[in-house]
C-alpha cells in the first residue's frame, strides 16, 4: 500500500517485456500489410491501363451500350431524370452517356487515364457529361452531391481492405435519399454470402430496396453470375 495513493510504479517483468515485444511486431504487421495492399492496388490499376490501352481488345464482359438494368431501372421510375449522376468506374462511360442522353447531369470516375480519355472522345458530343479520371478509393471531391450513384462492375473488383475508402467516398458523394444501383459480381462465391457481404457493408447508411440474381454475362463463364442492388440512401 502506497501513502501518497498512487499506484506503485509497474516493474518491466518478463510479461510486459513480451507485451511490449508483441505489440510492436503487430504494428510492424499491419506496416506490411498496408504496403500489401497499396501494392497490389497499384498493380490493379496497371492492369486496367492495359486493359482499356488497346481499343480493338473487347474482354468478354464489355457491353457497348448502356447495361439493361441502367435502362430498366430508368424505364420503371426508379430513376428519375433530371439530378445529378455518378457513374463509378465508368470504364469507356456508355452508361454516363446514356444516362446523360435522359436528361441527367452526369459524372463518370474512373481511375483509368486510357478508359477516361477514350470516353471523352467517343462523347465528345454529349451535353451534361464530363469524365473525371481519379481513384474512387482516394478522397476526391466531385463537386455537390449527386441524386443517383450507379456502379456497374467496380466495387467487386475493389479490395476488400480499401472498401472503407471507397465507402467513405460514396457518402460523400451520394445526396440523402439518393438512389445506389450496384452490379456485383459473385467470382463464385454463393450469392447469400455476397448479399450478405454487401447488406453488413452498407446497411447503416443506405436502404436495400431490391435483390435481383444476374445471371452470368458469359453464360460459360458461371463466375460473370451476381446481384444486382437497388438501394437508398437513409
Ligand atoms: C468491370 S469494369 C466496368 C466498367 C463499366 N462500368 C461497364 O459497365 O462496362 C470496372 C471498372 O472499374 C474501374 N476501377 C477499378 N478500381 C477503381 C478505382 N479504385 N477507382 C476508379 N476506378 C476503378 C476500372 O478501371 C474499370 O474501368
Amino acid at each position: 500500500m502506497t501513502l501518497t495513493g498512487e499506484d506503485p510504479p509497474r516493474s518491466a517483468g518478463p510479461i510486459h517485456r513480451i507485451e511490449g515485444w508483441l505489440r510492436a511486431r503487430l504494428a510492424r504487421i499491419g506496416v506490411l500489410k498496408r504496403a500489401v495492399v497499396g501494392l497490389r492496388h497499384r498493380r490493379d490499376r496497371r492492369r486496367w491501363e492495359r486493359e482499356w490501352g488497346d481499343p480493338a481488345k473487347r474482354p468478354p464482359w464489355l457491353v457497348e451500350d448502356v447495361r439493361e438494368p441502367v435502362r430498366a431501372a430508368v424505364a420503371d421510375g426508379f430513376l428519375v431524370p433530371p439530378g445529378r449522376a455518378l457513374d463509378i468506374g465508368c470504364g469507356i462511360g456508355h452508361n454516363a452517356a446514356w444516362l446523360a442522353w435522359t436528361g441527367f447531369d452526369v459524372v463518370g470516375v474512373d481511375y483509368s487515364q486510357q478508359a477516361i480519355a477514350r470516353a471523352r472522345s467517343l462523347f465528345a458530343d454529349r451535353e451534361r457529361l464530363d469524365f473525371v479520371a481519379a481513384d474512387v478509393c482516394r478522397p476526391t471531391d466531385l463537386g455537390p452531391p449527386f441524386d443517383v450513384v450507379v456502379d456497374n462492375g467496380c466495387l467487386h473488383v475493389i479490395q476488400r481492405e480499401l472498401w472503407p475508402a471507397y465507402r467513405a467516398n460514396l457518402l460523400a458523394w451520394s445526396a440523402p435519399h439518393a438512389c445506389f444501383m450496384l452490379r456485383f459480381r459473385s467470382f463464385g462465391k454463393s450469392l447469400e454470402e455476397c448479399e450478405a457481404g454487401v447488406r453488413a457493408f452498407l446497411a447503416d447508411s443506405f436502404e436495400v430496396v431490391q435483390v435481383d440474381a444476374i445471371s452470368a454475362a458469359v453464360p460459360q463463364r458461371a463466375t460473370g453470375a451476381g446481384l444486382l442492388f437497388r438501394m437508398r440512401r437513409r
